[in-house]
């Protein structure tokens, strides 16, 4: 098994099979990517970001650190990944605007969000997608790491698409659902 479509078709079929909603397992963004996500985003006081599928809070911590962002949800099935989270973001003193979630993404409201960001896989995308269209107002900007948004058009794509964690796809509801 070596590209990520076979990666994706495999781990796709283990997520639609698993029963309780979507499995996605723990595979944290690495430094270089979340670098390339810092680099590419612009973000202010009036943004909400969410990272659906936080993990141990990483990408949320550090989006914090680097802007003014008005709050920064983390929401994680995983409750000792949620635990590490809130632990990380005190010791990084972002907790004040850092928002732990513990829940599967499918049942928390997205409405306030300015911005999302997904490490998870095509098909989970697909999956959201109606949930997407329905809670996200049009400019909201959705960011994925290395998968795409099956069916939907990248406003533009940062990295350099040479394997695992290289490619961020940046999409605006209104604009890449068309
Ligand atoms: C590929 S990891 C990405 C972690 C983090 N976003 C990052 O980039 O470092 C996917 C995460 O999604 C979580 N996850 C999978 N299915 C979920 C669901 N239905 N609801 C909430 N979290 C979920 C997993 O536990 C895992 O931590």
């Amino acid at each position: 098994m070596s590209s990520l479509e076979d990666v994706e078709s495999w781990l796709g079929w283990l997520a639609l099979t698993g029963g309780g909603g979507p499995i996605v397992p723990f595979v944290p963004t690495r430094k270089e990517a979340l670098d390339l996500l810092l680099k590419m985003l612009d973000l202010r006081e009036k943004d909400v970001f969410y990272d659906l599928g936080c993990g141990d809070g990483r990408v949320v911590i550090e989006v914090l650190k680097k802007f003014p962002v008005g709050k920064g949800v983390c929401v994680e099935v995983r409750r000792d990944l949620l635990e590490e989270a809130i632990k990380r973001a005190k010791a990084e003193r972002v907790d004040d605007r850092f928002i732990p979630i513990h829940s599967d993404f499918f049942d928390v409201s997205l409405r306030d969000a300015t911005v999302i960001y997904m490490y998870l896989l095509a098909s989970v995308n697909e999956a959201l997608k109606p949930k997407l269209l329905k809670e996200l107002a049009p400019g909201t900007r959705v960011i994925t790491l290395d998968f795409q948004i099956p069916g939907w058009k990248p406003v533009k794509v940062f990295g350099n698409r040479s394997g695992w964690q290289s490619t961020i796809y940046y999409y605006i509801i209104g604009e890449s659902d068309r």
